[in-house]
């Protein structure tokens, strides 16, 4: 812990030190370690880059000693306690959140998943440990289109209960924001029914939740040989769904098991046409230029890319495009082939990370455990993990004013009971939560 790095940065609210400024808050929490994820408190900044910034590099862009304002939900300063501790009596107790040094990270964000669907795939589980493989199970009409045939079959309510056990879980570990994809209904009712159901997700515990149509993810059974045919339906439902304020982006599985680079390219072109942003699964079992593509179409995220080139690497650092790094389908298919990490990071390519909840190749609802996998099966730093959770999941799903401790950004925030801010991702099975604020406001329950 290097607690003279407060004293060397430049505080960017150093101008708002006067009374009637701190005095103003509706809360501040104190006595904070803070791990900021924040450019202005040194995150991300290279020493040799650094002649003409203003903060040193920092790991984890840290404060020790420190304190946050909120006002109207959003972070409205960040300094050190000195600076607040003569402006406590004027706040009553229930305006003071006494942390203690634990601590305050952003809330974490999962940038990519599917927790909604009906049923579940332990039968596959049983499978594939017997030897049979994804691609097999798909090719004989189980793996994800089993997922449909549930989702189709289950009523909202049903579908409502079922998800919102998996986003309880990933609440319970710190997530203040997620991605909820569609994709296992594949057809116009079932793909609405998933969005709608991400949108009561949301509305129920108040959290931010982005949807995603994902209706290009695997071939319906009655489009069988007709995969242009589908997707051609896939086009014309998403104006539809997206003018129902169901759709925040769009995504595809672009594999030869699922949709060509071609294929995706039109339901791309709907997307552009109604500006909504894209993103891709893609090289996740083979290359087939779906990066290129989301690059192209300067998407906001490329996923999985255990079989990236480092051509396309090139154009997702061009397009600033986040990779987002998925470890729980490769462990669960005992995948070998390694994503190109030393290549992302030789090209700054930021990296997310996440948890791809879903009921066939990640039934994973735990984001501090993704964190471990990064880690151990990845070589990602816990920085990196930290930071995928966080800053560039944010910036995954284009949210720019959350995944940091920063002015301006929306006070969501975890607090946790750690040492360092490396135990989030270096124990296993044990959650240190403390609370998590949303929009500035603690949760009683998490
Ligand atoms: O992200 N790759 C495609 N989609 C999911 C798998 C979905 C499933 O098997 O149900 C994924 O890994
Ligand atoms: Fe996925």
């Amino acid at each position: 812990m290097n607690e003279s790095k407060n004293s060397v940065l430049k505080n960017p609210t150093e101008q708002m030190l006067d009374e009637s400024t701190m005095t103003s808050f509706d809360h501040v929490i104190i006595n904070a370690n803070i791990a900021t994820f924040s450019v202005q408190h040194g995150f991300g900044i290279e020493t040799s880059d650094n002649v003409d910034n203003q903060a040193d590099s920092n790991p984890y862009g840290q404060l020790h000693h420190a304190a946050i304002g909120i006002k109207n939900g959003k972070i409205a300063w960040v300094g050190t306690q000195d600076q607040i501790t003569a402006h406590l009596p004027k706040y009553q107790a229930s305006q003071i959140t006494d942390v203690n040094d634990k601590w305050i990270t952003p809330g974490l964000i999962d940038c990519h998943t599917h927790i909604v669907y009906g049923g579940n795939r332990s039968n596959e589980f049983e499978a594939r440990l017997q030897g049979v493989s994804y691609q097999d199970i798909a090719a004989q009409g189980g793996g994800i289109v089993a997922t449909v045939i549930a989702t189709r079959a289950a009523s909202i309510e049903s579908l409502f209960a079922q998800s919102e056990k998996r986003l309880l879980a990933l609440i319970k570990e710190g997530v203040t924001s997620i991605e909820i994809k569609s994709g296992y209904g594949l057809d116009l009712d079932t793909e609405r029914k998933m969005l709608t159901v991400a949108r009561q997700l949301g509305e129920k515990y108040d959290i931010h939740v982005s949807t995603t149509y994902l209706a290009a993810h695997a071939l319906p059974p009655e489009y069988k040989n007709r995969a242009d045919d589908y997707i051609k339906q896939v086009c014309e439902w998403l104006p539809i769904l997206h003018s129902e304020g169901l759709v925040d982006a769009v995504d595809g599985f672009c594999e030869n098991i699922a949709f060509s680079t071609e294929q995706i390219r039109r339901v791309f072109e709907v997307a552009r046409s109604l500006d909504l942003p894209v993103k891709l699964h893609s090289e996740q079992l083979s290359d087939i230029g779906g990066s290129a593509l989301v690059a192209e179409y300067k998407g906001l995220s490329s996923d999985h890319l255990e079989h990236l080139s480092e051509e396309d690497i090139k154009k997702m650092a061009a397009s600033n495009t986040v990779a987002v790094i998925l470890p729980g389908a490769f462990y669960t298919l005992r995948d070998t082939k390694l994503p190109p990490i030393e290549a992302l990071r030789k090209h700054q390519v930021p990296m997310a990370i996440s948890t791809d909840c879903n009921p066939g190749t990640s039934p994973l609802t735990s984001l501090l455990l993704t964190m471990n996998m990064g880690c151990t099966l990845f070589y990602l730093t816990p920085e990196e993990v930290l930071a995928g959770s966080t800053v560039y999941a944010a910036q995954a799903l284009g949210l720019s004013n959350k995944g940091k401790v920063e002015v301006g950004c929306d006070a969501d925030l975890a607090l946790w009971d750690i040492a360092r801010p490396a135990d989030l991702a270096y124990q296993i099975g044990l959650n240190p939560v403390q609370g998590i604020m949303v929009q500035g406001q603690w949760r009683d329950t998490i």
